[in-house]
């Protein structure tokens, strides 16, 4: 069988949120140089797209639709799991967090800077250790165990998140203002900006 969509799916969000990571992490430790309003305004985009897609599409659907099946049929993957399920719950109180220092960095001056940089240097490494160990337990369990019924409905599902940032789709309606802005302003993996 070919690999199934949802695994691609899958990898291509890992990637794209893992250069997302990338380059936040370069520009915070860079800060605003000249262009305090660019600099703010393009950091709160880059947190915003977090926050609406791998926040609200891609970790639901892992909790709601992957998880349950793979652990009905790999029982060993339950310790895995749960730890995966704990970080879905963690991370969307993470980015609200951030997008909270970034503000005080921004409305009370560079005071405020080092709390931003250790904090997403932390919620970083959180992120890395979460897709990796999806990457080495859970997909690899999903791909020897699922069936093409599973697969089906898996693929009907992941195959509708369609994040712009990895390169495979437009940015369509709403999004396309925040995604032209952020590959605009935003230094290499993601953008062309910097
Ligand atoms: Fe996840
Ligand atoms: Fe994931």
């Amino acid at each position: 069988m070919s690999t199934p969509e949802t695994l691609r799916v899958i990898r291509d969000e890992h990637h794209a949120l893992s250069a997302m990571l990338h380059s936040l992490q370069s520009l915070i430790r860079k800060g605003p140089a000249s262009e305090p309003k660019r600099f703010f305004d393009t950091l709160r985009a880059m947190l915003f797209y977090i926050d609406e897609f791998p926040e609200r599409l891609h970790h639901p659907k892992e909790s709601e639709l992957l998880f349950p099946r793979v652990a009905s049929k790999v029982p060993a993957t339950a310790g895995a799991i749960a730890r995966l399920e704990q970080d879905h719950m963690r991370g969307e109180a993470a980015v609200r967090q951030l997008q909270h220092l970034l503000l005080a960095w921004e409305l009370l001056g560079d005071g405020r800077k080092q709390a931003l940089v250790d904090a997403f240097g932390q919620y970083a490494a959180f992120y890395r250790e979460h897709m990796q160990l999806e990457e080495s337990e859970i997909l690899p369990a999903a791909e020897k165990s699922l069936t093409p019924q599973d697969w089906a409905e898996l693929d009907a599902a992941f195959s509708a998140n369609r994040d712009p940032l990895t390169g495979r789709y437009p940015a369509d309606g709403v999004y396309e203002e925040l995604f032209k802005r952020i590959v605009r302003d935003t230094p290499p993996p993601i953008g062309l900006g910097g």
